[in-house]
């Protein structure tokens, strides 16, 4: 190995000549909280209090070992110095890479638990459910106290304030969002649909954006009337119903696609989709909260159901970005950021994603970064996030990368050259040679330029590395802030309800008058007949039954009553026109 290449072993002895970090801890900084009792043991403290850091030469200072983030800074781990991720660059976004085994996780919940300390709330996907134990206090293994003790730290279990969340409502609290809000083409996405199939999806939501009725329900003014799947279907049918006023008015309908869209839906609702498009949904602030210690909420997301359907996992945490973007304030370049967002497997976002799609996941994570938020994308190999994306992530954890086929050494040295060189250190050999735990690591510092790429030992976490018992779960949610909140759907009167009683009522009118023409055979089963039912065949000829009587005279008057207002739901933000095909 090359001289300048630390070893495991020199890099300990290293760290024990290094006496800015070796100081035992004074008592006056041990805080004790929350009272727990690891194994009997007695507990000096669970951590110091972060206000010491702040003291104004708070740098100067060696008296922070226990936990040595500082003013401003998280300290991750060690290489020849202490290495820091500087809160002021922490909406610089960031990147955690290497292969399975090799850390990854850990190295995000050092992170997280430092954002957290410094009063920063973070949202991550627990895809293993390993995250979930950064909610209960860490165990004193023989591993970790020696880890830490070759940094100079005295290795002090902590526990974080976490709120647990679940798509399925199962392990944590639900989270939801409305069909209007998911919006046309994050929908049309998460459906997997075609362009024609998307058009049909635009047409939907413009009508439903004209229509003043739809307009004015809903509990939410925001969701207006599109709230949940059955909401979507209804209004499907009816513009299958009424393809040809609509399609005056909007552009060709293509009427069989309609019945592709619904039969797409319907794989959706088998995956969880009626759980998750409903009300209440999620209000953004809630993930924005700091404990009575200041400490920022770890959101967590169970994400091990969500999985089985990656298309959902990754519409939906694009979803939860778009959101972000859209709603907070412009801040520019806080002091810390106001939210940081982690995102794990993250090739799952941009796996077979259109280019247009690939586009604005890139402007997002550019813009985004002006509204403090970080986003820190979590992947096995570096390779799998597009350049554009990757060269905006300014922080950076290289784990250990297998370099066993001409596609890894690609993959490793391609890795490696992302890294401000440093001539102490051979990147690439270092990336196959990084033992758990430890990493390639480059920081944004001073005026933002990344740091020297420098092999360091990732600092072993505070709190429990592992996922927390069901038992320990439970107790969680049920003491949350937040319980009560979410927990039970609600229902509002909506596009189903709405669009139905107006079908309804159209019938009762024509029956009071029968029309000349023949007398319906479905009434308002039919309708939902041809649609559910497949039969989407179109008018027969020349003659319409009561129904499409009744729906085509409910058409006109609507378009009657329309402006011309460009629709809410396509002037959506930016990732609102996601994958837009215009
Ligand atoms: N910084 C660290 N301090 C102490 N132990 C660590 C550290 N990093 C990793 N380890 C050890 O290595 C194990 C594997 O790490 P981790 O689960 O983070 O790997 P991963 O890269 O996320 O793997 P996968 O791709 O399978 O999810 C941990 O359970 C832990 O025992
Ligand atoms: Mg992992």
């Amino acid at each position: 190995m090359e001289a300048q290449t630390l070893s495991v072993t020199n890099f300990f002895s290293v760290l024990h000549s290094s006496t800015q970090y070796v100081r035992p801890m004074p008592p006056s900084l041990v805080e004790t909280r929350r009272g727990h009792d690891y194994k009997g043991q007695e507990r000096k403290g669970a951590r110091h209090k972060f206000a010491k850091c702040d003291a104004p030469d708070a740098e100067a200072r060696s008296d922070v070992m226990a936990e040595p983030d500082q003013n401003g800074k998280i300290f991750v781990g060690q290489s020849t110095k202490p290495e820091f991720l500087d809160l002021r660059f922490g909406n610089r976004h960031g990147l955690v890479a290497g292969a399975t085994g090799t850390g990854k996780t850990v190295t995000l919940q050092v992170l997280a638990e430092g954002f957290s300390r410094a009063g920063v709330p973070v949202f991550a996907a627990d895809i293993k459910g390993d995250l979930s134990g950064i909610a209960a206090p860490g165990e004193p293994k023989e591993a970790f106290v020696q880890r830490a003790k070759a940094m100079g730290l005295d290795y002090q279990p902590d526990e974080f304030p976490v709120v647990f969340w679940d798509l399925f409502g199962e392990q944590g609290h639900p989270i939801r969002a409305t069909v209007f809000e998911m919006g046309p083409l994050l929908l049309s996405r998460m459906l997997d649909l075609n362009d024609v199939q998307e058009g049909v999806v635009n047409i939907a939501f413009r009508v439903a954006d004209d229509d003043p009725e739809l307009k004015r329900a809903g509990a939410d003014v925001k969701a207006g009337a599109l709230v949940d799947l059955k909401d979507l279907r209804e209004l499907l049918s009816y513009v299958g119903k009424e393809s040809k006023d609509i399609g005056s008015r909007y552009g060709n309908v293509a009427v069989p696609s309609i019945g592709a869209v619904q039969r797409q839906l319907l794989v959706l609702e088998n995956q969880g989709g009626t759980q998750f498009f409903g009300q209440p949904a999620l209000d953004i602030n809630d993930f924005m909260k700091t404990d009575r210690d200041g400490r920022g909420v770890i959101n967590i997301l169970a994400a091990d159901r969500l999985m089985e359907n990656p298309r959902l996992y990754a519409t939906f945490l694009l979803w939860l970005i778009s959101e972000m973007f859209e709603q907070l304030p412009e801040v520019g370049d806080p002091e810390k950021p106001k939210l940081v967002f982690f995102f794990d497997e993250a090739h799952l976002l941009f796996n077979d994603a259109p280019k247009a799609l690939l586009d604005k996941i890139e402007q997002v994570v550019r813009l985004i970064r002006s509204k403090g938020v970080g986003v820190y994308f979590v992947t096995q190999n570096p390779l799998d996030v597009p350049e554009k994306v990757l060269a905006q992530l300014g922080n950076r954890v290289q784990h250990a990368l297998r370099a066993f086929t001409p596609r890894d050494q690609k993959a490793v040295k391609a890795a490696a050259d992302t890294f401000r060189p440093n001539p102490q250190l051979d990147a690439a050999k270092a990336i196959t040679e990084l033992g758990k735990g430890e990493a390639l690591v480059s920081f944004l510092e001073g005026n933002g330029v990344p740091s020297p790429v420098a092999r360091a030992m990732i600092r072993p976490p505070s709190a429990r590395v592992g996922p927390i018992t069901a038992e320990e779960r439970r107790k969680i949610i049920a003491g949350s802030r937040l319980r009560g909140k979410y927990d039970h759907a609600v229902d509002p009167e909506s596009a189903y309800e709405i669009l139905q009683r107006r079908i309804q009522s159209r019938a009762a009118e024509q029956e009071e008058a029968p029309p000349p023409e023949q007398p319906s055979s479905g009434g308002l089963g039919g309708v939902l007949g041809d649609i559910f039912g497949g039969r989407q065949q179109g008018r027969r000829s020349g003659r319409m039954s009561t129904t499409e009587v009744v729906v085509k005279q409910v058409a006109r008057s609507v378009a009657a009553t329309v402006g011309s207002q460009l629709g809410r739901a396509l002037i959506r933000g930016v990732l609102g026109s996601l994958g837009g095909k215009r």
